[in-house]
């Protein structure tokens, strides 16, 4: 399609000698478009030019050669340079290339660069909490994009699968194991053996002498240890599973802690010949004071063993010779936002390529406040996520059994309406706010939600199916798509592309989620205005053929948040 802006910036670099992609950093949209289809605000340029944003909007629509074919005029608005498009040439550039691309907004901007993203990642024989939920979803968005514009991408669930923790639950379960159906419930069983050895571990100095034995001993592949281990870990992601499936989630890696078990003493030598590594209490540290960062980072504990912190540190060494990454992303709760400082500036430490220690990226979000009752997280009370979504699946069953009780496929609708609603959730602010979960919000289908962009999406599909063939580009009028309504959805389609790159720019999904409710929106208010299926020839073509380019965009926007879309609801 043409790049309405990219032209825009490269006639006023023509009249003004300045650089034209940083021009068209600056070109914005206009919420109103009253205003222009694009706006160059002039006082980015008042100091360079040494003149009133005023003056110079002037002399730059004095001088400036617009394309008639794309520019329809160019006015000034105070400091302002106020760009109206085409009508006609927008509704052909949009029309066209729906017509002739079936994956509308692919890109291949991302080809060559290598894309990591470190998500979901809970821990086993624990619950995979509200957080990892989010996590999981949010990574998995972002996934999708970066691999919609030609990224090569890996996804890796850094399992939390190794620490002392172990060692305690190995001694938990030489005690009790007995006692606990860790088949049948393996999280809960679980947790509940680890609460009962911690409480003991406080009583009994030998036992936790026992437990730190047992990690020691998991360490050196002690055979009985190993195995324990291992069956924890089978149990726990045989349950994780459950969550997964239901949200369709994919990691190309699961390399989890554990996997850096062998890797650790390479990142201590490299720290050790740095003269960073000091001892503090018994500990091994590196002092980041320097770096505005006040608490140390700890490398080796007092009792001599390994920590998260050194794990990620073997796991960007890993990642860098691996992947060869240009960023790596972390989807982490922002709880973790000082581990992740530490973590990047000692990986400063390790010899590391400039471009993979620039790479590093913490993409935190807030927290997530499930609903009281049954769902809340009282203590020793294990909020089961599958459960969560399980509930939002019977909800949505119930919606859609009162709204339309004849549907085909009602299960599967069900589930893809109290899924997608959950998801679109997590999705519909910005990721650094908190969130509060609330059915009625998240399965509103009138309100800003995933259900809403599903039922949008049907109801385009029902307007298709009641048109019959679908028009073909030739045979559409584009003076007949030149309506303000129209044009709203039409510059809203033109968007897409660059709203794909916004997400990546700021790790943001929320800029798609909002977009597909505007799209949404704007489709409304169209059907609204305008009657689609009428007599006229023309107009009908015309208004069918942009009905059906909305729910491509719907359709192909919510499969990159990784929402399914319903055929009939
Ligand atoms: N397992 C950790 C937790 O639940 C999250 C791991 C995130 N990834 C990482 N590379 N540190 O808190």
């Amino acid at each position: 399609m043409i790049q309405f802006k990219t032209k825009i910036a490269e006639e006023i670099s023509n009249v003004t000698n300045i650089n034209k992609e940083e021009l068209e950093g600056y070109i914005e949209m206009p919420k109103d478009s009253k205003n222009g289809d694009y706006a160059f605000p002039c006082f980015r340029l008042a100091k360079e030019l040494k003149k009133a944003p005023p003056m110079i909007a002037n002399e730059i629509k004095e001088k400036i050669k617009i394309d008639e074919e794309l520019i329809e005029k160019v006015e000034v608005a105070g400091g302002y340079l106020n760009f109206y498009i085409k009508k006609e040439k927008l509704v052909n550039e949009v029309l066209k290339e729906m017509e002739s691309s079936k994956e509308y907004g692919k890109m291949n901007i991302g080809n060559g660069k290598n894309i990591v993203i470190d998500y979901s990642a809970p821990n086993i024989a624990k619950p995979f909490h509200i957080g990892h939920l989010r996590s999981t979803v949010i990574g998995a968005a972002l996934y999708k994009i970066y691999k919609y514009l030609g990224y090569n991408v890996t996804g890796i669930n850094h399992l939390g699968d190794y620490g002392t923790q172990f060692g305690k639950l190995i001694e938990g379960y030489k005690l009790w194991g007995n006692e606990y159906n860790i088949e049948e419930n393996p999280i809960e069983e679980l947790t509940k053996i680890y609460i009962r050895i911690n409480n003991l571990c406080k009583e009994d100095e030998k036992v936790l002498e026992a437990c730190r034995n047992n990690f020691k001993k998991l360490e050196d592949k002690d055979p009985y240890c190993v195995k324990l281990w291992e069956e924890f870990r089978k149990l726990s992601l045989k349950e994780f599973q459950k969550v997964y499936d239901l949200l369709g989630s994919e990691f190309d890696s699961w390399n989890g802690e554990a996997f850096y078990s062998d890797k650790m003493p390479e990142v201590i030598e490299k720290l050790e010949k740095t003269g960073r590594l000091v001892e503090s209490q018994g500990a091994k540290v590196i002092d980041l004071s320097d770096k505005g960062i006040d608490t140390p980072c700890i490398i080796i504990k007092s009792n001599g063993s390994t920590t998260y912190a050194t794990r990620d540190l073997a796991a960007i060494l890993y990642r860098a010779r691996n992947y060869d990454f240009d960023k790596a992303l972390y989807v982490v709760s922002y709880e973790q936002t000082l581990h992740f400082k530490q973590v990047f500036e000692v990986a400063k430490l390790l010899g590391l390529d400039e471009k993979y220690t620039k790479g590093l990226e913490h993409v935190s979000f807030g927290m997530v406040q499930l609903p009281e009752g049954k769902m809340s997280t009282r203590e020793g009370n294990v909020v089961k996520l599958d459960d969560l979504l399980k509930e939002s699946i019977d909800r949505a069953r119930k919606i859609i059994e009162e709204k339309n009780p004849d549907l085909e496929n009602k299960e599967e609708t069900a589930k893809k309406v109290g899924v997608g609603a959950v998801i679109f959730n997590d999705l519909a602010n910005s990721r650094i706010k908190d969130e509060i979960f609330d059915w009625n919000t998240a399965l509103n289908f009138q309100g800003e939600t995933g259900p809403y962009i599903q039922y949008t999406y049907v109801r385009t599909k029902s307007i298709l199916e009641k048109a019959g063939k679908l028009p073909e580009f030739k045979d559409i009028n584009v003076e007949e798509l030149l309506d303000d309504y129209s044009q709203e959805v039409l510059k809203l389609l033109y968007n897409f592309d660059d709203i794909l790159i916004q997400v990546t720019k700021k790790e943001e999904p929320s800029i798609l989620s909002r977009y597909l409710i505007d799209l949404a929106k704007s489709f409304s208010s169209f059907y609204n205005e305008n009657k689609i299926i009428v007599e006229d020839k023309k107009v009908r073509n015309a208004r069918v053929f942009l009905t059906y380019c909305v729910g491509q965009v719907l359709k192909i926007g919510a499969s990159l948040l990784g929402i399914e879309m319903p055929e009939k609801m």
